[in-house]
């Protein structure tokens, strides 16, 4: 048999329906021939017409009658059952809503006549898929897509840059994104608590350092992406990316001594007091309920002290005034109020922000000297391409998170714009690109902080200085509009709020259609991904994480440690 017969007979076996109506703007109508359940919504189908082939999604399926009366009543009991089967056959079907996406001329059969004069008016032999802008005629077959389908639409999972994400939900075709075209932009990965966000950021992210073409910073709130981990709800155990990358990947501690469950990060990281800037203070305001003094309190900080003022501000006492031997009130010596009063600054305002700042001071992983700078040893070894998680240890509360995050964020960033800006000026060391990952990025991105923290320059700015943004997050409604209508590629699980779903919507034209289909995901393990990185909105079954995928990544799990050989041996 022909490979073409061949394929034509697997494609019939894969027909589901045939178009009866509808329009680029409403959708499809797409006749079943089959029973409602061979087909489920977000399912992906090709339509064929003339030569033409269609791609769409299916979004919705309704039963219909050609009678409303014999929709109403069973007919089983009124006639015989053959003619029952054949009445209901007659009489009642299902139609499916399909939305379609794509299309693409595809020329006449190559073995007809037609052909070569075809090929001739069209000289890019290779048709690719465009945007929709037409519909399939009257009753042109409705089929699912076969393997052939996807790669051609998402490539093929050898594909330079390719990585299989996942699996069709239907028949478990594999799934591909392109890891390159993913971190040319910022991108989100979304959905509620539970539905598997932080399980999907570790394979993109073992897809990423596998690639090795990027370097990744993970600021790790809760402690999961660098060392083996058990999951909560399974108590499984789950592989650390370090575990399995080795020295590749360094875990960092923030602050002295601080342990992950017990374990040793690679190093740890301590800021020096003179690394915080105004700004970090700023960034702070809602956090810490600054003042509207503040700004102009701290520029006169620096003034007085330049890069230490945060130490000197920090060692001032609150005493106030005191009595001289004279009786007269005078500011007692070390106070903010002496300092206030000597400089000009509203002395009520400068009590009030060092107050507040008490909660900064004492952070036990700010210190004034530091043996070594291991901010700038971040730095350096995400440019030389390594990859960098940062645990927060105990550190979890949110003035930690916004704090750190920024500040070596802001650090980075200006390396790298560095970098770059000399690169252009001499061709020579082209900055390597990175990407930063942000679990809870609401609290960083959300409408009043998104204007201060370099997050969003970094959104905004796509790629200019090589740093990119793969935001996680469960509350997509709280994420500035604007950082949102950066974002790439959006990954979306199960959410349940409806205006976290319409900001995961936001911008794309199908997003009626995709509402419904987004709602009614997988509470676990199952995603939308929509954004300009994909060639359309796709459903994806997420490919597991588990020994088969660090198989099938081809990354053994070595022994580092001197323990881990002890285990290896038998001895614990
Ligand atoms: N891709 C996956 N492979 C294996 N288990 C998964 C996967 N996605 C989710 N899970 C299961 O679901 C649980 C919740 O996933 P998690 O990524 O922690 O959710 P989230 O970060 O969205 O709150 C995990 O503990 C795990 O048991
Ligand atoms: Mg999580």
């Amino acid at each position: 048999m022909s490979d073409t017969l061949n394929n034509e007979l697997e494609q019939n076996a894969l027909l589901i329906g045939y178009v009866v109506g509808g329009g680029l703007k409403e959708n499809l109508r797409v006749r079943l021939s089959g029973s409602p359940q061979a087909v489920q919504e977000g399912a992906f189908v090709v339509i064929d017409s003339n030569t033409w082939r269609f791609f769409g999604l299916v979004t919705d399926l309704q039963l219909g009658a050609t009678d409303p009366r014999f929709a109403d009543e069973q007919s089983e009991g009124r006639f015989s059952p053959d003619i029952a089967k054949l009445l209901v056959g007659q009489t009642l079907y299902t139609n499916a809503e399909v939305m379609p996406q794509l299309m693409m001329d595809r020329g006449p059969d190559p073995l007809s006549p037609e052909y070569s004069q075809w090929v001739k008016a069209h000289p890019d032999q290779n048709p690719r898929p465009l945007s929709v802008k037409t519909i399939p005629a009257h009753h042109a077959l409705v089929r699912m897509a076969d393997s052939g389908d996807i790669e051609e639409i998402f490539g093929k999972p050898d594909d330079e840059g390719n990585f299989i994400i996942g699996y069709t939900r239907e028949q478990n075709h594999p799934l591909c994104i392109n890891l390159d075209k993913m971190i040319q932009r910022s991108s989100g990965i979304f959905g509620a608590t539970g539905t598997g966000k932080s399980f999907l950021t570790r394979i993109i992210l073992a897809g990423l350092i596998k690639r090795d073409k990027a370097s990744i910073l993970v600021f790790d709130m809760h402690n999961e992406y660098g060392l083996d981990d058990t999951a909560s709800d399974t108590g499984e155990e789950v592989k650390g990316l370090r575990t399995r990358f080795g020295t590749d990947v360094q875990v960092v501690g923030l602050g002295k001594g601080t342990t992950i469950r017990g374990q040793t990060p690679d190093y740890h990281l301590e800021i020096a007091e003179s690394d915080i800037h105004p700004e970090d203070i700023e960034l702070l305001t809602k956090e810490l309920n600054l003042k509207e003094t503040t700004p102009t309190t701290l520029e006169a900080l620096v003034q007085t002290f330049g890069k230490s003022w945060f130490h000197e501000f920090k060692h001032m006492n609150n005493l106030g005034r005191i009595k001289d031997e004279t009786g007269k009130p005078i500011p007692a010596p070390g106070s903010v109020d002496e300092w206030a009063s000597n400089v000009g600054v509203n002395v009520m305002a400068a009590q009030g922000l060092h107050d507040k700042l008490r909660k900064v001071f004492d952070r036990p992983y700010i210190a004034e000297n530091i043996a070594r700078d291991t901010l700038q040893e971040v730095t350096l070894s995400l440019q030389k391409g390594k990859h960098v998680i940062l645990s927060f240890g105990d550190f979890d509360s949110d003035l930690d998170y916004l704090l750190v995050t920024n500040l070596i964020t802001r650090r980075i960033r200006d390396a790298w714009e560095k970098q770059t800006d000399e690169f252009r000026a001499k061709r020579t060391g082209e900055p390597r690109p990175l990407t930063i990952v942000l679990e809870e990025a609401h609290k960083l991105l959300n409408r009043e902080m998104a204007s201060q923290t370099t997050f969003s320059t970094i959104a905004r700015e796509l790629r200019k200085y090589y740093v990119t943004l793969l935001i996680v997050d469960q509350r997509p409604s709280q994420i500035y509009d604007e950082v949102m209508s950066q974002l790439g590629t959006r990954v979306t699980g199960w959410l349940g709020d409806d205006s976290d779903i319409a900001s995961v919507l936001s911008g794309l034209a199908a997003k009626d259609s995709l509402r419904g289909m987004l709602a009614r995901l997988q509470p676990k393990e199952e995603v939308l991904m929509l954004g300009w990185s994909m060639p359309m909105p796709m459903l994806v079954r997420t490919r597991r994480y588990d020994e088969r995928f660090w198989r099938e990544l081809g990354v053994r799990e070595l022994p580092r440690t001197t323990n881990d050989y002890l285990k290896a041996l038998g001895f614990n």
